[in-house]
């Protein structure tokens, strides 16, 4: 028998809504079963210190992360990985998918490749995972793509997000026209004066579409566009 919480019925009609409102491409889907096997092995295989992505944002990005029209990633703030994993776990059977993760935490980074390692069998061949041991709050040379289809802005700066402007600042011509941008952590409360100026940017930036926050759980994410 396949008997949905009422948790499922709401994030799955969610879903249904970001796709018909043009937030997410259409053919973003979720499909229970996969989720639940991953999820199953992933966590078998992976070691991380500590996480603030719930079981719900992990659908969410399972979700998003299922377009075949996203091939180019990028996580700002990686720490071990997770996000970044559920992103590509999300597009397992995509092929030429390119997911990478920025942290200037090296430990974080070890960790992370790590993980991504351990759940390598899992992956198409033709997926490319990338950890890059940097400040994301600089222009990175050694990162050349100009062609990022989504983003992950998830840097925690001395317990601060207001640097997230900075990061779209630096990062804005490495996105390509209808990058999707999501930013972690708009309902925590320790980072309401951060988001209050991030959302002013992002309302008085024309080259960003209006930005809607999903209070997912605690945490929330807010999911936004580049303009073409
Ligand atoms: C809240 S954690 C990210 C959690 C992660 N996304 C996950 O999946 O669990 C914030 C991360 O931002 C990283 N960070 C802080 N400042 C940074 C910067 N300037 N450049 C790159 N990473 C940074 C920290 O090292 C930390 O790993």
């Amino acid at each position: 028998m396949n008997i949905r919480s009422e948790e499922e019925i709401k994030i799955e009609k969610l879903f249904t809504w970001l796709n018909g409102e043009g937030y997410t491409p259409d053919d973003c889907h979720f499909k229970k079963e996969d989720y639940h096997y991953f999820r199953k092995n992933l966590l078998k295989k992976i070691s991380i210190p500590d996480t603030t992505i719930t079981p719900i944002m992990e659908r969410f990005l399972y979700f998003i992360g299922s377009s075949k029209s996203i091939e180019n990633i990028v996580v700002f703030g990686s720490y071990y990985g997770y996000a970044l994993l559920w992103l590509l776990g999300g597009g397992i059977h995509n092929n030429n998918r390119k997911v990478s993760g920025i942290d200037i935490d090296f430990k974080a980074c070890e960790g992370a490749k790590k993980n991504i390692e351990g759940i390598n069998d899992f992956f198409s061949v033709g997926n490319k995972c990338s950890i890059y041991n940097e400040n994301a709050l600089k222009s990175l040379e050694s990162f050349q793509d100009h062609s990022i289809d989504l983003c992950l802005l998830d840097i925690d700066v001395n317990g601060s997000k207001k640097e997230y402007i900075e990061l779209l600042n630096i990062w804005e011509n490495k996105l390509k026209p209808n990058c999707i941008i999501l930013a972690h952590d708009p309902m925590v409360e320790k980072f309401h004066n951060d988001f209050h100026l991030f959302h002013n940017f992002i309302k008085t930036n024309d080259l960003y579409s209006s930005y809607i926050t999903l209070p997912l759980d605690f945490c929330g994410i807010d999911i936004f566009k580049k303009r073409t």
